[in-house]
């Protein structure tokens, strides 16, 4: 039996909470779970992506105020917001995945291993500009796949969903790729480059995986684990909780992954954070298995946007993961606000719709004292969030939070939220 529960039903603050009950800290790393993530790949990844041009680690910020004012000892935020000047970590994923998968098909077609290095150096460039890359995305994975592509050198073609914004179609233009808007929601516009690649002879570069298409997204989240790896290796004392917003779930199982393997059974509690329109991850939880949420997946949250968990997500999170919360889209405005307007001298922090679930279940958990001791959350705890992406849609995050980025950087108009 699940436990769970929703508070607050239609107000902006409500919030549900599912416990997982198949996950346990002691729970076995499985021969499957290491198929999909394991050290030689994670150094293999973090080799490779640290070598490109503008690598640098992203920052941990501390938020003492913040910390205090929820009630808990510590609280740190992973800001990717500068992540290679795409905007969010998914920089890592697409562009890495771009790169492995050219590295597999210029070793088959010249009979040989060609090493990643002829990849970056443009070795074969005239082979290259031959391959076709394509991919769905709802903004940010388009943006790191055609980053990648134009990077690399071969063409790249990205299909949006209806409700994706012109400004990030814009973004991923400006990387030089051809950008196709298709009908319906982000799981149709996964169809739509399916069938278009296997049409045309293209290679499918997506950050989801489904029966049969698993090594691309592999390689993806082998990409998002450089980011966890940066902030446990800078984390003085382990975090005794991760929250972690999920699309997919390929980012949060990426982190789980690292942090299972890192501390065992002494691994943080994990807990998982769904917008509450698209809280595939959570029915997920419930029903013991990957279950499909429908319609039209309607949350301001659009990296989170998402109908169906990645199977190799999947994998991982339904041990390693203890809980799912569900929030609202106002609770996620209400948090980027907060994080540009911080109260007791936090830095402020510029954070996009898709970067703050974490946050926003956080802080509704701290609200309700039920919620909180089911989660083991009290004055000692410290907990880690990743702040996936800055302002990727750069009016959308000035309607939502009244300042551009570059105010809120600047400290301008600052009236903190107490
Ligand atoms: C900013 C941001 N955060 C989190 C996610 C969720 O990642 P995943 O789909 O791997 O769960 C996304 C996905 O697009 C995203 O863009």
């Amino acid at each position: 039996m699940t436990t769970e529960f929703t508070r607050h039903r239609g107000m902006p603050e409500a919030f549900t909470l599912c416990l997982n009950p198949a996950a346990r800290p002691d729970a076995a790393w499985t021969p499957a779970q290491d198929a999909v993530l394991n050290d030689t790949a994670h150094a293999a990844a973090l080799a490779t992506v640290s070598a490109w041009p503008g690598y640098e680690q992203t920052p941990l910020v501390n938020l003492p105020a913040l910390a205090s004012k929820l009630g808990i000892a510590a609280l740190d935020y992973k800001d990717e917001g500068g992540r290679f000047g795409l905007g969010s970590f998914k920089a890592l994923g697409g562009a890495y995945a771009v790169a492995r998968l050219l590295c597999a098909e210029l070793s088959r077609r010249l009979g040989r291993e060609v090493p990643m290095a002829e990849v970056t150096a443009r070795t074969h460039a005239e082979l290259v500009a031959g391959i076709t890359v394509c991919c769905a995305t709802d903004g940010n994975h388009g943006r790191s796949v055609a980053w990648g592509a134009r990077t690399f050198g071969c063409r790249c073609v990205i299909f949006i969903h209806a409700t994706v914004s012109d400004a990030r179609r814009d973004a991923i233009a400006a990387y030089g790729a051809e950008v196709r808007r298709c009908a319906g929601n982000y799981d149709d516009s996964v169809r739509a480059a399916q069938d278009t690649a296997t049409r045309e002879g293209w290679f499918v570069v997506s950050d989801t995986s489904y029966p049969g298409y698993m090594e691309v997204p592999r390689d993806v989240m082998q990409g998002y684990e450089i980011m966890a790896g940066e902030a446990f290796d800078v984390l003085e004392t382990p975090p005794t909780h991760i929250f972690l917003q999920t699309g997919v779930g390929g980012m949060a199982a990426a982190v789980t992954a690292l942090a299972k393997r890192r501390w065992g059974a002494e691994r943080p509690v994990i807990v998982l954070c769904d917008p509450d329109r698209s809280a595939c991850v959570m029915v997920s939880v419930r029903a013991g298995t990957p279950t499909p949420v429908t319609g039209d997946l309607d949350t301001l949250m659009a990296g989170l946007a998402c109908g169906e968990v990645s199977a190799l997500a999947w994998e991982i999170l339904k041990d390693h993961a203890d809980a799912v919360v569900a929030v609202t889209d106002e609770a996620a405005v209400d948090v980027m606000r907060r994080l540009a307007s911080p109260a007791g001298g936090d830095p402020a922090i510029v954070a996009g719709e898709s970067a703050v679930a974490g946050l926003a279940a956080l802080q509704a958990v701290m609200r309700d004292p039920e919620a909180r001791d089911l989660l083991g959350l009290d004055a000692a705890s410290r907990v880690l969030l990743f702040g996936t992406e800055g302002d990727t849609d750069p009016e959308l995050y000035a309607r939502l939070v009244g300042r551009t980025a570059a105010d809120v950087r600047g400290g301008q108009n600052v009236s903190s939220q107490e």
